[in-house]
């Protein structure tokens, strides 16, 4: 027990980094630091999420999980069956994945979701999004959202996952939980909306939707 408040920790090594210009830098040190107890990750459940599990496999084939932290929901997705690629800007998080789950049949990459790698374009037939858009400051997110359409390959689906907020609603960030907007905006890029789930538990908001690029279209 380290007698943090994860939550400060995030804010905090969020503030430093926003304030040098740099909108990702505290995810590595979040994550360094908390593998020497000098931080607790907030969204470490050390389980693949709940919104995840419950909503199933649309098929199979090459999967792209964003964001993918110390890689459970990369776990999951491969456990379905798909050939798994998984993202994340942290090299810390990459190691602490990989060191996880040795015997792993995930591909955990260093990437940054800003400026992928240019194969990863229409290449994948799912793509998941965990909380990753919503880990970037508000002006990254039109950017960020059309970054994770373009991944999507024709007859491919997007499943993304995020706590809400409403339109112009107040933000304690982080994160900056996605409006209704911004939900509807990942249909940039040519992807059709698929299922958008509204979901109120109290005081939580959050979506789950998903996305599919028509089969015919190429670019
Ligand atoms: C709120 S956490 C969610 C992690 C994981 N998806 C989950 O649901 O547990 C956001 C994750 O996205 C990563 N991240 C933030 N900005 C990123 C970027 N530009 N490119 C790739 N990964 C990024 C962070 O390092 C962190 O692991």
């Amino acid at each position: 027990m380290t007698g943090r408040d994860p939550e400060e920790d995030a804010i905090r090594l969020a503030a430093e980094s926003l304030a040098s210009g740099d909108p990702v830098g505290w995810f590595e040190r979040l994550y360094s630091e908390s593998e020497t107890g000098d931080a607790i990750v907030p969204w470490d459940s050390r389980s693949p999420h709940f919104l995840l599990t419950e909503w199933g496999s649309p098929g199979a084939g090459r999967a792209l999980v964003v964001g993918a932290g110390l890689g459970d929901d990369a776990e999951y997705i491969a456990g379905l069956g798909y050939e798994t690629v998984a993202f994340d800007v942290s090299e810390s998080a990459v190691r602490l994945a990989r060191e996880r789950f040795p015997a792993s049949e995930v591909r955990y990459q260093v990437a940054n979701l800003l400026e992928p790698p240019a194969e990863w374009r229409h290449a994948f037939d799912l793509v998941v999004e965990i909380m990753t858009v919503q880990a970037l400051p508000e002006p990254l997110h039109d950017r960020a959202i059309a970054r994770v359409a373009e991944f999507v390959r024709p007859g491919g689906t997007l499943l993304v996952i995020a706590s809400g907020r409403e339109e112009g609603g107040p933000v304690f960030a982080p994160p900056w939980p996605l409006t209704p907007s911004e939900i509807a905006a990942f249909t940039v890029k040519g992807l059709e909306k698929g299922s958008i789930e509204d979901l109120r538990d109290g005081e939580r908001h959050r979506w789950r939707a998903t996305f599919h690029r028509p089969a015919a279209q190429n670019s």
